[in-house]
This record gives C-alpha cells, sequence and structure tokens, in this order.
C-alpha cells in the first residue's frame, strides 16, 4: 500500500493526516496553538508555534500509523490562506509575528488605494477586491511599521510567505523559497492570468520583488525535506490554500462544480475552468489548485460567521452546553416560529459587503424559546450560504453556462442532518456529503499524489470521490424563495443606524 502525509496548518490548529492511496484516513493528529489578539481587530500567530505544532502532529501521526517516513509517498501541504510572514534569508527568525487573514490592520491601505481608484487595476489582474484580508496590504504594514524592514528587504534580506512558504522555508533548513498558484492567487501581487508577480502591483504597495517566493503548480516537485525532520527526506509534491484544496479534494475539477466548507466560516468556491471571470455579484476571482501550468479559476464567496454562530449560543446566550446540542434543541421544534437570526458579528461578507452591519434576531413574539432561536442559528447559516450560491448560479448563467447543479460540502457542521436538510431546501439543488469529509488534507494529499505518480490523472481521483448522503430538496421552490425573500429582509435590518 502507498500512503500520502497531508499537513494540514489551518487558523486555530494544526493537523496532519496520513492516507492511503484509496483516499482513506490511516490516521490524525491535531494541536491547537496560540491566538495573538494585540489590538482590537488585530490577530496574530506565532510562526514558530506554527511550525513547531505542525512538526510535531507529522511526527506523531507517523507513529500512530505505525509507519516510517520511507512508507510515505509525498506530502501534501495545504494551509490557512493570506496569513503573511517575513523572516530574516540568513538568521531564518521572522521579523513580526504573522498577520493572520482575519486581521483587519490594513484596512487604512485599503481605503487609501480605493480613494486612488486603483480599486479596477487589482480586481482585474488579481480577481481579487481591494481588502485588509488579503496579504498584499499587510506585508506593506509590515514593511511600513518593523524598523529597518523596507531597506533590508531593498537589500534582498528578507524573505516573505503565506504559510506554506513558511513550512517549507523550515522543512528544507531554508533551501526552499517558493509558493504554489492557489496561494500566492491571495496575496494582491499576482497576476493571476500569467501567474507571475505583477511589476505594477509590487510598485503600487512598495514590495520589493527579491523577497517573493517562486510561484509553481499546485501539483508540483516543490522541495524535499531535511532528512533528520521525519527520519528521512520526504519530496513536498502538493501544495494549495486550504479553501481551494477542499475544492480539489471534492474533485471539483470542471465548471460548475461547487462545494462549500462549513467550518467557523462558511467558504463557497466554485471551479469556472480557465475562464478568468469576474463576478457581477460581489464574490471574488480565484486561482483554483491547478495540477498543470494552465491556469484556473473559481468563483468564491465567505461567510464570516457559519459554526461561530452555535458558539455563541453556547458560550454567548448559555442555551446549550456543548455544540453537539444543537441539532436536538432546533429539532425540538417544527420550524423557527417566524424568527430570524442574521449573525452579523463582524459585518457581512460576500455577497453583501456591510463591514458596519451588526447581527440582528427579529421576529420574536411571546412564544418564542431558545429553541426557536437555536433553529433560526443553524438557519443562518444555511441563509448566508444559499445567498452565496445564488450569486454563483447569477455569475454562471452570465457567463454562457448553467446554475450550479449540485452543491458539495465538507468541514465540521456539515455532518448536522437538519443543518443540510434545510440547506437542500433553500437552494432546490442536492446537497451532497461525501464518505471523506477531510476533503482540505484530502486535496492536498491529491495533489501530491498526482505529481509523484500514485494516481495518473483526474478521472481516477474523480472516480475515488463517494457520496455518503444525497440530500434533497423537499421544500415546495415558492415557498424558499419567500423564506430567502424574508432573509433578505432581515439583512436590510441590520444595516448600522
Ligand atoms: O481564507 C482563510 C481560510 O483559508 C482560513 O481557513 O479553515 O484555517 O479557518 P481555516
Amino acid at each position: 500500500m502507498t500512503y500520502l502525509l497531508a499537513l494540514d496548518q489551518g487558523t486555530s490548529s494544526s493537523r496532519s493526516i496520513v492516507f492511503d492511496q484509496d483516499g482513506h484516513i490511516v490516521a490524525m493528529a491535531q494541536r491547537e496553538f496560540r491566538q495573538i489578539y494585540p489590538q482590537p481587530g488585530w490577530v496574530e500567530h506565532d510562526p514558530k508555534e506554527i511550525w513547531d505544532t505542525q512538526l510535531a502532529t507529522a511526527r506523531e501521526v507517523l507513529q500512530k500509523a505505525k509507519l516510517q517516513a520511507k512508507d510515505i509517498a509525498s506530502i501534501g501541504i495545504t494551509n490557512q490562506r493570506e496569513t503573511t510572514v517575513v523572516w530574516n534569508k540568513t538568521t531564518g527568525e521572522p521579523i513580526y509575528n504573522a498577520i493572520v487573514w482575519q486581521d483587519r490592520r490594513a484596512e487604512p491601505t485599503c481605503a487609501e488605494l480605493r480613494q486612488q481608484g486603483k480599486e479596477k487595476t487589482f480586481q482585474q489582474k488579481t480577481g481579487l477586491i481591494l481588502d485588509a484580508y488579503f496579504s498584499g496590504t499587510k506585508l506593506k504594514w509590515i514593511l511600513d511599521h518593523v524598523p529597518g524592514a523596507r531597506e533590508s528587504a531593498q537589500k534582498g534580506e528578507l524573505a516573505f510567505g503565506t504559510i506554506d512558504t513558511w513550512l517549507m522555508w523550515q522543512l528544507t533548513g531554508g533551501q526552499a523559497h517558493v509558493t504554489d498558484v492557489s496561494n500566492a492567487s491571495r496575496t494582491l501581487l499576482l497576476n493571476v492570468n500569467t501567474n507571475t508577480w505583477d511589476e505594477e502591483l509590487l510598485q503600487i504597495l512598495g514590495v520589493p520583488r527579491e523577497m517573493l517566493p517562486d510561484v509553481k503548480p499546485s501539483a508540483h516537485l516543490f522541495c524535499h525535506t531535511r532528512a533528520d525532520l521525519l527520519g528521512a527526506s520526504l519530496p513536498v509534491g502538493g501544495v494549495a490554500g486550504d479553501q481551494q484544496s477542499a475544492l480539489f479534494g471534492q474533485a471539483c475539477f470542471k465548471p460548475g462544480l461547487a462545494k462549500n466548507t462549513y467550518g467557523t466560516g462558511c467558504f463557497m468556491l466554485m471551479h469556472t475552468g480557465t475562464n478568468f471571470q469576474l463576478s457581477a455579484n460581489g464574490l471574488v476571482t480565484t486561482s483554483a489548485a491547478q495540477p498543470t501550468a494552465t491556469p484556473e479559476f473559481a468563483l468564491e464567496g465567505s461567510v464570516f460567521i457559519g459554526g461561530a454562530v452555535v458558539q455563541w449560543l453556547r458560550d454567548g446566550l448559555n442555551a446549550i452546553k456543548a455544540s453537539g446540542e444543537v441539532q436536538q434543541l432546533a429539532e425540538s421544534v417544527p420550524d423557527a416560529g417566524g424568527v430570524m437570526f442574521v449573525p452579523a458579528f463582524t459585518g457581512l461578507g460576500a455577497p453583501y459587503w456591510k463591514a458596519d452591519a451588526r447581527g440582528a434576531i427579529v421576529g420574536l413574539t411571546r412564544g418564542t424559546t431558545v429553541a426557536h432561536i437555536a433553529r433560526a442559528a443553524l438557519e443562518s447559516i444555511a441563509f448566508q450560504s444559499a445567498a452565496l450560491l445564488q450569486a454563483m448560479s447569477r455569475d454562471a448563467v452570465a457567463a454562457g453556462g448553467s446554475p450550479v447543479a449540485e452543491l458539495r460540502v465538507d468541514g465540521g457542521a456539515c455532518v448536522n442532518n437538519l443543518l443540510m436538510q434545510i440547506q437542500a431546501d433553500l437552494l432546490g439543488i442536492p446537497v451532497v456529503r461525501p464518505k471523506v469529509i477531510e476533503t482540505t488534507a484530502l486535496g492536498a494529499a491529491y495533489l501530491a499524489g498526482l505529481s509523484c505518480g500514485v494516481y495518473k490523472n483526474l478521472d481516477e481521483l474523480s472516480a475515488q470521490w463517494q457520496v455518503d448522503r444525497t440530500f434533497r430538496p423537499t421544500l415546495p421552490r415558492a415557498r424558499a424563495q419567500e423564506r430567502m425573500a424574508q432573509w433578505e429582509h432581515a439583512v436590510r435590518m441590520t444595516t448600522a443606524p
């Protein structure tokens, strides 16, 4: 049997998973690390903790799987995207903490660039909007605020990387400074049509070219790890940002195939083939994981508060003791009793982009109970995702394609059958849950397996992807549309006064 090792470096934990070549999970290890909040709106990680926890889980998972490094055909890396690290090329020391994708400190820079009319330039080259979410303006912040950083960068002494790049630097003892297209496409610095760093964008943000990693396709022999780390030197053969990796792990290789990952937030991506297509409906365009040198794209939308609304029910409202109790509580009532819950705790993301919106619970009556609110909270995850899918379908049709025909789901909350049924009812299309829901890690393993010949082609991977359960819509369409209209009405009520 051949094995693949996926390193899945996420926002709150580092995980390692060993898959066999049939895509089954053999073993898994996970470690959390610190979240650092120096000021309101700022979020940082210690890059060394990221590396230490990642390496520890890689060692642990080999032990759990009772395997040795030589049994692993290749490593795939997938990671939280946009998070920005800058380090000294000689010492390997980070010059500042990693600035996490959730961090809002670069917003003033974005506002200034928008005012200068630069939004179109960035959008046409990168597919992204000018938002503090992406790496480029975080990198500018580090160069502007860490004493001596810009001069050092200009002399070629510093390296920039997203988390994939940082991990490969560590895995090779500073030999590899490289990234893949899907991670690079989240930096605001990459021309996604040519897959090269863009001189004009680098100039606008004042980023020296010398500090940027080489950009490679997602299935590629990126580097070999130091032999002393895992017991033998191993090839790193696949790299992708976590959301693009999940799209790949869901075997969404063709235009129109879409997935939604239900985590703390929700990330929905639809493959759009080789055509760079800008959204007219509030989504961003991003590079898909690319097994070859041919650019491939996806439309993406994110829901900021997805599963996190259940945490709020537990910690903020004390309505449940453990997250797992939510399904039972929500099922204790036949519906939400007219309650609508818009969890705009940190504003609303795509397709609304209302940064100043705040949460609202509307439609309360004397008969409302905590069970109705729990049900409305679950429904809010499905409503927000449905609004994204509608936007995607509109974009797909505008580009001459068909509306999305089914939604593939993964992430922790997709095990909640009630939520999945509500989702199917609102969407009016089947919601399909695969047997392996660790699709983020699986995508990275697939990419690694492709580049080292464990898999021959994408057809082989499509054949391996298997359905656990399909949730079919049961609600009449007219009723679903009425419910979406009620949702949109509630969203309008979240506008800050
Ligand atoms: O864009 C941010 C995303 O990549 C983070 O994903 O799963 O680490 O929260 P996750």
